[in-house]
């Protein structure tokens, strides 16, 4: 298979997307504007982040990244390099989930640095922080919480329960608050969206690392997509190399995972909300390839 050459390759965002900027009705003072990262999946994820995140944020002047960083690691797990080299380029505050714990080096790095959240349903005991208050440039404090979804997942604290468990601490400090809700199923997601509608200004589904085109804001005022997908390969299996994820299935025997390398592309979710209300105001789903900066055609190699 070819090597993967990075040089040259980036994104003109304005040839790819016409227009990401949102409504002027949006752009009141008392906005603001939130970008988050679907699953940033291995080295390649992190390699689109690298490209593309510098030039978004320098042309939308985002006060919040989240990004959901379970995967940020060979594509399984964190660790406290891969999550400073994040950290360093612009994202603000990691979510996660199942995968949070994979690599050992995390669990110390997670008693001493509180951006990286766990889901807050699983066990006490677990190493991680349960939620986290960013406070923006102009002071506006941001309540970041992450839920994990029990139907076909793991066996943890009611998510439902525990949202009403923190939000009633999140809210004494603030009514904005972004909830990654990490889970399988899609009515597991909805249902928590329809129960937190108007509790909670944005729910981001996170997991299946599939976007899902039903981006909406619900009646009671908070921003909802099923699943924002993932950043990394999308000629994959959910981010793994097709051959290794064949080998899997067809022979049922472990096989060792790789990332994959084809065809990457940045997933998001843009929300802006009225800092007074903490209702959503407008939602943009982005789905951006990185492409040759000398062809200006999108990154794509057939895998092998
Ligand atoms: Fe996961």
């Amino acid at each position: 298979m070819a090597k993967i050459k990075w040089k040259n390759e980036t994104t003109d965002l304005k040839k790819f997307i016409p227009s990401i900027k949102f409504q002027v009705s949006s752009f009141k003072k008392t906005m603001i504007k939130i970008l988050f990262i679907g699953d940033i999946y291995g080295k390649p994820g992190r390699k689109v982040v690298s490209k593309l995140l510098p030039k978004l944020k320098a042309e939308e002047n985002f006060d919040l990244v989240i990004a959901n960083g379970e995967n940020l690691a060979g594509g399984l797990g964190i660790t406290p390099k891969t999550a400073k080299e994040m950290f360093d380029i612009g994202i603000n505050v990691f979510t996660s989930g199942n995968h949070l714990w994979d690599k050992k080096e995390i669990i110390d790095f997670l008693t001493i640095e509180n951006r990286i959240l766990k889901p807050a349903n699983y066990p006490p005991e677990a190493p991680g922080n349960d939620f986290y208050i960013f406070e923006t440039y102009q002071k506006v404090k941001i309540g970041i919480l992450n839920l994990m979804g029990r139907a076909f997942t793991v066996t943890i604290d009611c998510p439902f329960r525990t949202a009403d468990e923190y939000l009633k601490k999140i809210n004494k400090i603030t009514n904005i608050v972004i909830l990654d809700f990490h889970a399988e199923a899609t009515a597991e997601k909805m249902a928590l969206a329809w129960y937190l509608d108007g509790k909670v200004s944005a729910i981001v589904g996170t997991h299946t690392h599939v976007p899902t085109a039903d981006e909406r804001i619900l009646p009671q005022g908070t921003a909802y997509i099923t699943d924002v997908g993932m950043t990394g390969s999308h000629d994959s299996v959910i981010g793994l190399r097709i051959k290794d994820a064949l080998e899997r299935f067809i022979t049922q025997i472990p096989v060792r995972f790789h990332p994959a390398k084809e065809n990457l592309k940045f997933n998001g979710f843009v929300v802006t909300i009225d800092e007074k209300t903490g209702k959503a105001n407008d939602i943009k789903r982005l789905s951006i390839p990185l492409i040759n900066d000398e062809t200006n055609i999108p990154i794509y190699r057939h895998p092998s």
